[in-house]
């Protein structure tokens, strides 16, 4: 296990938003972790990612109690997060949103922008997408596809664990097609993939492993082998209220 916590806990005031949470990804595997509204994923995320402190439990790095100082500690571990908003430049182009950030590489000189095109574009040909001119600028592509240079961006720079918050939640289902695709292929090139959705259809042909949140608390974390599709759909907070309300919405 390269990431893991035990029955981790926070509180903001006197909101309990996560309590005794225990979860763990590993290296070529996908773990999802599904909820609705408020559950506590975004809390989750950013104390795997360093943003937050935890209050209770432990949080684990190769098997060893850490606390991380900083997203940039976290980093340094090899844990990259991809966020909703990206931190994309829409105006810049591809080539230079794929380096945004890498900054410190500048002390081995000039920074060489033949060679910081040419790795944009092996790159991300080396994770099957197929962006037809790295020059142009980022705010050109569709959302699946920029999601997919983040991915692309994080397994160069050599992350361990790639960490999504709901990467596909505004994309349309070829769109997200094209975003599986890629949290596939950076599991298969040995990463282990914390990727967070309220989808189930969206998680299920791709996880490994399942851990459901519901209003800040587990409702367990299942292995493929124990759980399928229909069943993750219910155990969701809220499947069973979708039900009544496509009873409600139908017409007698
Ligand atoms: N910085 C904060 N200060 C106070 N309360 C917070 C803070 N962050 C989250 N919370 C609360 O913690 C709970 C869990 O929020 P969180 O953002 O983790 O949910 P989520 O599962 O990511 O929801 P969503 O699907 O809407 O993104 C919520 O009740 C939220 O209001
Ligand atoms: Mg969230």
């Amino acid at each position: 296990m390269i990431l893991q916590t035990r029955g981790i806990g926070k509180t903001f005031g006197s909101v309990l938003a996560l309590r005794e949470v225990s979860m763990g990804v590993a290296a070529g595997q996908v773990t999802c972790v599904l909820g609705d509204n408020g559950a506590g994923k975004s809390t989750l995320i950013k104390i795997l990612s360093g943003v937050h402190g935890h209050d209770s439990g432990e949080l684990l790095v190769d098997g060893e109690p850490v606390r991380l100082t900083g997203p940039r500690d976290a980093l340094d571990r090899g844990i990259a997060t991809v966020h909703q908003d990206l931190a994309m430049i829409p105006l810049m182009s591809v080539w230079r949103n794929f380096f945004l950030g890498s900054e410190p590489r500048r002390s081995f000189g000039r920074f060489d922008v033949a060679k910081a095109r040419r790795v944009a574009r092996e790159e991300l040909r080396a994770m099957g997408i197929d962006v037809r001119d790295v020059d142009q600028p980022v705010g050109t592509l569709s959302g699946g596809e920029r999601q997919s240079v983040a991915i692309a961006r994080a397994v160069y720079f050599g992350a361990r664990v790639l960490i999504l918050d709901e990467p596909t939640s505004a994309l349309g289902v070829k769109q997200a097609g094209v975003v599986l695709r890629y949290i596939a292929r950076a599991r298969d090139r040995g990463l282990g993939v914390v990727f967070i959705t309220h989808n189930p259809h969206h998680a299920h042909p791709v996880g490994d492993r399942f851990l459901l949140l519901n209003r800040g608390t587990s409702l367990g974390e299942y292995g493929k082998a124990e759980v399928t599709r229909e069943e993750l759909t219910a155990l969701m907070a809220g499947g069973a209220e979708l039900e009544r309300l496509a009873h409600e919405l139908g017409r007698e």
